[in-house]
């Protein structure tokens, strides 16, 4: 019998078939297929054997069960995994980004600071988590991020600090990497020193060239901030420091970030990500009626850079998912709300999301035994990934963000549908490039 999780799509007289759990595609004619499904076995003996092999063809009804246990149980065990501490030393931000909900935050909760009582509570507490799941195979990251974490440099500085001494006595992994987000006005002599001698990642945010970037990306005076940006970029890596960009795409930069590989490649960063706008603010810069247009569009913008680019890899979402597609390794998250992060906001109080207080406690009084997997509102937040509905990209889609549904549809259960566009349009893209590789004899 044919698995309930048997998929098909077609192109030009070829069918690729593929399991919605781990799709691994077989191709074949169109009549191949149409005369398979029509009884006919004789002459389809390689062709059964492959579709039993991907578990397309199969004895009973259990083995559809067995496999979707199997599948569940590997996500959770991922899921069940902090590889992120969030340390979010500032609330405040030097910036007015005309999509950023963090100066409406801050405006509501005040510009806090966290301080270095708490960040110490911080990264003590993920010492905590890690001693009971740590895996020599995964990488761990520690992230400065807010508002604009360098409004708070005293405290980036005494953390460093704090890590270098726990990794001195075997306390933290070796397998740990630093990075700051940042927005990258504030870098000093001082930050590419204290980078430097931490061996610290940066992360810098920058919304493509002059034009498109300034539109959005202002300071407090509505100055734009692309010259800025720019100098730092530039600056951290002639200084050896590794060096990433975030995009956000904007109705602004959605026409070009087809050839924005070219243009992050120029400015000489390790790689760059492509950020889908998310959060009330977005309805404010494209408009409910202007989502599908945006998620459809944003979705092609990235595949297109991503076929363009020379590095394979070099841009971050689609690379994502072609890894997971390539190695079988399904299910790459999209958002790490679901247990793989401990957020520490800039009050104390842990959250697992940094877009939004969640209010889980305050880290220096939950305890030892507090784990950031079993707070309901994880354990509810992972109800609502792809792998529990229907659609059949869900093995190339990490689940998007429960805030921004909260945001956009009132419930964090929603489905996030740029998640769900950009993951289908991506699995197309990978089933049939796959083919055309094979058909020219790639491999
Ligand atoms: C919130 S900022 C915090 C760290 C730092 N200030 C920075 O600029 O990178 C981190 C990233 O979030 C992105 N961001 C801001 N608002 C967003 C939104 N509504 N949806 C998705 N990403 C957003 C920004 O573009 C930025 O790259």
């Amino acid at each position: 019998m044919w698995s309930q999780y048997l998929r098909v799509k077609e192109r030009g007289g070829v069918v690729a078939v593929f399991h919605e759990l781990h799709p691994d595609p077989i191709f074949c004619s169109s009549e191949q297929w149409e005369s398979l499904q029509a009884g006919v076995t004789e002459g389809a003996d390689a062709l059964i054997s492959d579709l039993r092999r991907r578990d397309l063809l199969i004895e009973n009804p259990e083995e559809d069960h067995t496999e979707f246990l199997d599948v569940a149980t590997k996500l959770e065990r991922k899921l069940n995994q902090p590889t992120i501490l969030y340390l979010m030393t500032a609330q405040g931000c030097n910036l007015r980004c005309g999509y950023c909900p963090v100066p409406g935050i801050a405006k509501r909760y005040g510009e806090t600071l966290l301080t270095a009582e708490d960040a110490f509570a911080g990264i003590d507490l993920w010492e905590e988590h890690l001693q009971e799941v740590y895996d020599p195979l995964l990488q761990y990251f520690v992230i400065f991020y807010g508002g604009e974490p360098l409004l708070n440099k005293a405290v980036i500085e005494a953390s460093l600090g704090y890590i270098k001494n726990k990794k001195s006595i075997g306390a933290l992994p070796t397998n740990l990497n630093i990075m700051i987000a940042t927005n990258g006005i504030l870098v000093d002599d001082e930050i590419i020193a204290l980078c430097q001698e931490h061996a610290v990642m940066v992360a810098v945010g920058l919304d493509g060239p002059q034009a498109p970037n300034d539109a959005l990306k202002v300071d407090q005076c509505g100055e734009g901030t692309f010259d800025r940006i720019v100098a730092t970029i530039r600056r951290l890596v002639q200084s050896n420091i590794r060096t990433f960009a975030s995009v956000s795409i904007t109705p602004f930069n959605i026409d070009h970030i087809a050839e924005y590989a070219g243009f992050f490649s120029e400015l000489g960063v390790e790689k760059f990500g492509f950020n889908f706008l998310k959060g009330r603010l977005l309805l404010e810069v494209v408009g409910r009626e202007g989502l599908d247009t945006y998620y459809h569009q944003a979705s092609r913008g990235i595949i297109q850079n991503s076929r363009r680019q020379g590095a394979r890899g070099f841009e971050y979402q689609m690379e994502k998912k072609q890894t997971a597609f390539d190695n079988g390794d399904f299910f790459p998250v999209d958002c790490t709300c679901y247990g793989n992060q401990l957020v520490i906001q800039p009050d104390g109080q842990i959250s697992n999301c940094p877009f939004t207080k969640t209010w889980l406690g305050h880290v220096r009084s939950v305890g030892t035994d507090f784990r950031i997997w079993n707070q309901p509102i994880v354990r509810k937040w992972r109800k609502r990934l792809p792998l529990y509905h229907p659609g059949e990209a869900k093995a190339v889609c990490g689940g998007g963000c429960a805030w921004g549904s909260q945001e956009l549809k009132g419930d964090p259960l929603a489905v996030d549908d740029s998640s769900r566009i950009f993951s289908e349009e991506v699995l197309d893209e990978l089933i049939w490039s796959r083919y055309d590789r094979l058909k020219s004899g790639q491999t």
